[in-house]
């Protein structure tokens, strides 16, 4: 889309800046009497004197505004209106401040040196902008303003719009979230479950308090069968770490109440926060990052083991969760189980999609724990 400078360049019948240049030489006001010059919107002759006036470089500078005006997102304009050497002032003057000074940004982002400093102020300022979410990102021009909304639309209804395909393509219909009475239906479940709770609020850890000891109590009601967990997240209780505990909080809580209840079994903890980081009794932690697949490969080679239960209680972010969900394919034992904690309403849509993506030895169900929260728990079968 061209700017309000090249619809005067339009208006007046010129396609090409070297047009306009072969124009202007024609109206020299030393060599002629024009009307065109004083007529409104096009300039006076003492504006266009001191036009010409200007120094080479002055011209340039001004041409290169005048060019990005003209073709925002046209770098090679700039060239083309810097070579014509005579600025044509009538665009200049309709030229508003804040236009003048986002051309001169973008002229500036278009310098690495810029760019690097520009980068880093936004990082510490925590500022994104489209370029930090090149799949969301729209690849069309237009106002930045939109652009930014459009992005982040995009991102928050790709997963809803996904659901909607998913349910035209395939035909099986999604399941819906199943209460909690599904789970902890036996007598061993419902004993374990009990027990899970008073070790759960002991290390006064959050997974009482969120019923999900129903469902832990169903997948460890044989304890003598399990022999080892892993969750991501031990419980950090920095301020600077993102999902962290309050600051009381003693970090491996629901570690600790998995190590008292299955003392025979290895409970393995991992998590981004090195400071927090123990070992004590069967009780052992790593570094992992979950935005970083590659600490996954790292923990696995560390601990050198599969997993009868990994939980992911940590980052809580949508990018973690696949990436532990891609560790538990890898490294979980027939019969194993898969639990994401903490998964709220809004972020329903992509479980459903996940839903659909597993591999055929693996049943999923969305639990529904408490209002607006959830479980995601998956089981591989014993037959693969
Ligand atoms: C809610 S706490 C875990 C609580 C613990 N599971 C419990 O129940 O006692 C979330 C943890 O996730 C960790 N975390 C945040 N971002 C992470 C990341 N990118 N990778 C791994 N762990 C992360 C935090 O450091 C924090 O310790």
């Amino acid at each position: 889309m061209l700017g309000p400078a090249s619809e005067t360049l339009q208006e007046s019948g010129r396609s090409s800046f070297g047009g306009r240049r072969s124009q202007v030489r024609e109206k020299h006001p030393a060599s002629q009497n024009s009307d065109r010059l004083d007529a409104p919107g096009y300039g006076t002759r003492d504006r266009y004197h001191r036009l010409v006036s200007l120094s080479q470089d002055e011209r340039i500078i001004g041409a290169c505004f005048v060019g990005l005006a003209a073709h925002p997102r046209n770098g090679t304009a700039v060239a083309r209106v810097s070579q014509t050497g005579i600025i044509p002032v009538h665009i200049i003057s309709r030229i508003s401040p804040i236009r003048i000074i986002s051309r001169i940004t973008n002229f500036l982002l278009s310098d690495k040196r810029t760019r690097r400093i520009i980068d880093r102020i936004r990082n510490r300022l925590g500022i994104l902008v489209r370029s930090d979410f090149p799949v969301f990102s729209p690849e069309s021009g237009g106002p930045r303003k939109d652009l930014a909304h459009l992005t982040a639309k995009a991102a928050s209804q790709t997963f809803s719009f996904l659901v909607r395909l998913l349910e035209l393509t395939t035909s099986e219909p999604f399941e819906n979230p199943v209460p909690l009475q599904t789970f902890a239906d036996t007598e061993n479940a419902r004993y374990a479950a009990a027990t899970l709770k008073h070790l759960f609020d002991k290390y006064e850890g959050d997974k009482g308090w969120n019923n999900y000891h129903h469902v832990y109590g169903t997948i460890l009601q044989t304890p003598n069968t399990i022999t080892d967990i892993l969750e991501i997240g031990v419980g950090t209780n920095n301020a600077d770490v993102v999902s962290h505990l309050w600051p009381t909080a003693r970090p491996g809580a629901s570690l600790r109440a998995f190590s008292e209840f299955l003392p025979h079994a290895m409970i393995v903890g991992a998590d981004i926060d090195k400071r927090i980081l123990f070992e004590e009794k069967n009780i052992k932690t790593f570094f992992v990052d979950q935005t970083k697949l590659e600490t996954f490969d790292l923990l696995a080679s560390r601990v050198n083991r599969k997993f009868d239960l990994i939980i992911d209680d940590g980052l809580h972010a949508p990018n973690a969760n696949i990436a532990s969900l891609i560790f538990a394919l890898k490294y979980l034992k027939k019969d194993g189980w898969f639990v994401v904690e903490d998964i709220q309403s809004s972020k329903l849509p992509l479980w459903r999609v996940v839903s659909k993506m597993l591999p055929d030895d693996c049943k999923s169900w969305i639990v529904d724990c408490k209002p607006g929260w959830f479980l995601f728990v998956m089981k591989r079968s014993g037959t693969s």
